[in-house]
């Protein structure tokens, strides 16, 4: 059977949280192999912890999920993030047995879909730099790319920024966060905020008496914004780890970049933030979630 003959016998359709179990595996499977064979640790630590991420995905009603099926078996899955204007695209895993063979172009089809369907103003996503195969998919989607990341993992040797206060966000600070993410990015990220105060996750920091900056979370599924450098510094010197792989650090952020580093952070692996539909360079300093 060629590879066409076997994607033409694939159906998408809907996840459901029961499904969350076989994707999980494949999720692991998918992420562990490719990472293994490039010499980098894999992204997610035990199929356990994908099949926690995927539930959470497939119930959320802020998440877009699909699987692929071929004769009677899950064979991949992807998701979409619709919490904002701009949705966020991944996890996208297929089992290593059927991968090149189409399934995952199909699944990318499925949720672009979904979001052109949706008046969402632009899709985006982050990959694995070192992923030949996921870089030219996305690209001949039509996916551009946008920034090279470094993710990046430690505890800095700076652990306060001058004048700059880190403390936990509260719901009364979502206005003052969510303007911001307008003026640096030109929309806010308000749902995806809110569910984080209520985990405890987010951060704001203040200088001069205002909110500068916050974070949904400094871990590889947050997001920070933030008016300087500075105010980016302060939040990120205030973690002792990050959660997950690490941090996504635009590279191009020079003076970020070697701040993390003369401050002790290493990077793990190089990653690629790639945007389809409407971008602008952001007015100020950020890093993207794994998701955007
Ligand atoms: C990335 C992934 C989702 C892609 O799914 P897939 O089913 O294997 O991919 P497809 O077969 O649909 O498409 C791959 C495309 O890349 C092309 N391709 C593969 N290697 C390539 C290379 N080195 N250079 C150029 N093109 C390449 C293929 O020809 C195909 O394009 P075509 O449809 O025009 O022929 C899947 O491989 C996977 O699960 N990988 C591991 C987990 C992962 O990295 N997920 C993505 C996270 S960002």
């Amino acid at each position: 059977m060629t590879p066409k003959e076997t994607s033409e016998e694939v159906t998408v359709r809907q996840a459901r949280p029961e499904d969350a179990p076989v994707c999980g595996e494949i999720c692991y499977n998918a992420f562990t192999s490719i990472s293994q064979s490039h010499g980098f640790p894999g992204d997610v630590p035990s199929p356990e912890v994908a099949i926690g991420l995927l539930t959470t995905m497939f119930s959320h009603p802020g998440f877009y999920c699909v699987v692929a099926e071929t004769g009677g078996r899950i064979v991949g899955s992807n998701c979409l993030d619709e919490r904002a204007i701009v949705a966020g695209l991944g996890p996208i895993t297929i089992d290593p047995q059927a991968q090149n063979r189409g399934i995952g172009r199909k699944l990318m089809r499925a949720v672009m879909d979904r979001a052109s369907q949706r008046g969402a103003a632009g899709v985006r996503l982050v990959q694995a730099a070192f992923h030949n195969r996921s870089l030219s998919l996305y690209a001949s989607l039509g996916f551009d790319i946008r920034e090279p990341l470094s993710c990046m993992q430690g505890r800095t040797a700076q652990r306060k920024v001058p004048g700059c206060q880190v403390r936990p966000a509260q719901t009364s600070d979502l206005e003052a966060c969510n303007a911001l993410s307008r003026e640096v990015h030109g929309f806010d990220r308000g749902k995806d905020l809110a569910e984080t105060v209520e985990q405890a996750t987010a951060l704001v920091v203040e200088r001069g008496g205002r909110i500068t900056g916050y974070a949904s979370a400094l871990a590889f599924w947050g997001h920070a914004t933030a008016e300087t450098n500075l105010d980016l510094q302060a939040l990120i010197a205030s973690a002792d780890s990050f959660s997950g792989p690490g941090i996504l650090v635009p590279s191009r952020n020079n003076l970020l970049f070697r701040w993390c580093l003369a401050n002790g952070l290493r990077v793990v692996q190089p990653m690629t933030l790639m945007t389809l539909g409407l971008y602008n360079e952001p007015a100020g300093a950020w890093l993207p979630a794994i998701l955007f």
